[in-house]
């Protein structure tokens, strides 16, 4: 049963909307007027609310006289950039050069297909981020993979999930 002070969830999650809305709108106008004040806007967003929520980006760009598409151009091109709640948890590919001689190629171009998140992006279950990094210090023994804060050697497509299954808490 419902306490008499608790709000409905549904009228819970609507008012914090609204105030996610009201506090991506006025940082916009705050920095609408000024010259090249999209960046310190978004920059803003990301410092009050931890990422840059990509339903008001409409928001944004309404406030700035652009497009949403030119707004979202920026956020996406600027890597500190996060349009989703950054996750507790985070597996990172190692990317750089003696992990890409021994195989981290296809572990990149592959690991979307076997984990089912997409590289910057929150496992839409398992809570947790995937990533790209550029050497985790495992370089003889790669490719090297870091699942929060233990580092893997010669991780391949086959071998990832059941390693991630055992280190990620959903
Ligand atoms: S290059 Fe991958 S761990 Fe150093």
């Amino acid at each position: 049963m419902q306490s008499r002070h608790s709000l409905p969830i549904t009228a819970m999650k609507a008012s914090f909307e609204k105030t996610t809305e009201q506090a991506v709108e006025q940082t916009a106008a705050k920095h609408a007027t000024s010259q090249g004040g999209l960046l310190p806007c978004l920059h803003e967003i990301q410092a009050e609310l931890g990422y840059i929520p990509n339903d008001y980006l409409k928001n944004i760009a309404s406030a700035f006289s652009l497009s949403t598409a030119e707004v979202h151009g920026v956020v996406s091109f600027y890597h500190d950039f996060r349009t989703s709640p950054s996750a507790q948890q985070s597996i990172q590919i190692c990317c750089a050069e003696a992990c890409q001689a021994s195989g981290s190629r296809e572990l990149e171009a592959g690991v979307a297909g076997v984990l089912g998140v997409e590289f910057d992006e929150t496992h839409p279950t398992d809570n947790y981020r995937l990533e790209r990094v550029y050497c985790l210090g495992n370089c003889a023994c790669g490719p090297s993979v870091r699942i929060n804060d233990d580092v893997y050697g010669r991780v391949d497509l086959a071998s990832l999930p059941q390693l991630v299954s055992e280190a990620v808490q959903s």
